[in-house]
């Protein structure tokens, strides 16, 4: 299977921070910062779940929360953070053989669709798409290259992390695809946005507005 990330889970973090700081936390602090209690939450890639704990840092009790990812690695380090009293149900699955029985009131994925080509993009959107309730929200966070001064630098570093992450973990694109479309297709309301590290990463709060 590709785009699982078993191979970088015991440095995945550190990485991550050594590179860009505290900005990937900080764009996803921007995505969850209104979750009220008793929201049903599906998180799908959530690497090491760090997010598990910033969740419980907002809403100490009563989410219900789904977090399925494909890496048993890093699923095994999910499962050891403190969650609080939330109550998580831990799938071991790529999300496209999970069959989502339920709706939830909010999505969150976190930098997993600029893993994909285009087709599973396409078919991972469609079943999210399906199984988020009316005025639900869709937190979206994920690399960008604008078209500014700031190109260059962003599609170097973007290639780089495509060479490596897809030689050591499979990951099956080296294409980053524009997610608005796929949300404007459906008809989603763009309710906030925020860029951080220079404009490179970008977190979008989309409310879903039709069940089209
Ligand atoms: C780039 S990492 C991001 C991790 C985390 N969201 C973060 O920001 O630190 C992408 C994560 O998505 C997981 N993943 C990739 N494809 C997946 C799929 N089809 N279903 C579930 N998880 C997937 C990978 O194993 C990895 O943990």
């Amino acid at each position: 299977m590709p785009n699982n990330y078993d191979a970088s889970a015991w440095f995945y973090d550190a990485l991550a921070q050594l590179v860009f700081g505290k900005a990937l936390v900080k764009a996803q602090q921007f995505l969850i910062k209104d979750i009220q209690p008793k929201t049903h939450i599906l998180i799908v890639g959530g690497g090491t779940g760090w997010i598990l704990e910033e969740l419980a840092r907002i809403q100490p009790c009563n989410l219900k929360i789904t977090y399925v990812e494909i890496s048993a690695k890093m699923l095994a380090l999910s499962r050891k953070r403190n969650c609080g009293q939330n109550e998580v149900a831990f799938v071991h699955k790529a999300i496209e053989e999970y069959q989502l029985s339920q709706k939830y009131d909010v999505i969150l994925t976190p930098f997993l669709f600029d893993n994909f080509s285009e087709k599973r993009i396409q078919s991972v959107f469609d079943q999210l798409h399906q199984c988020l309730k009316l005025d639900g929200w869709w937190l979206l966070c994920d690399f960008q290259v604008q078209e500014n001064r700031h190109q260059l630098w962003q599609k170097v570093l973007l290639q780089t992390m495509y060479l490596f992450f897809g030689w050591l973990c499979n990951v099956e694109t080296k294409t980053l695809v524009k997610m608005d479309v796929y949300f404007q297709q459906k008809n989603y309301v763009l309710v906030k946005e925020k860029t951080f590290y220079q404009g490179f990463i970008t977190s979008k709060v989309y409310q879903k507005s039709t069940n089209f």
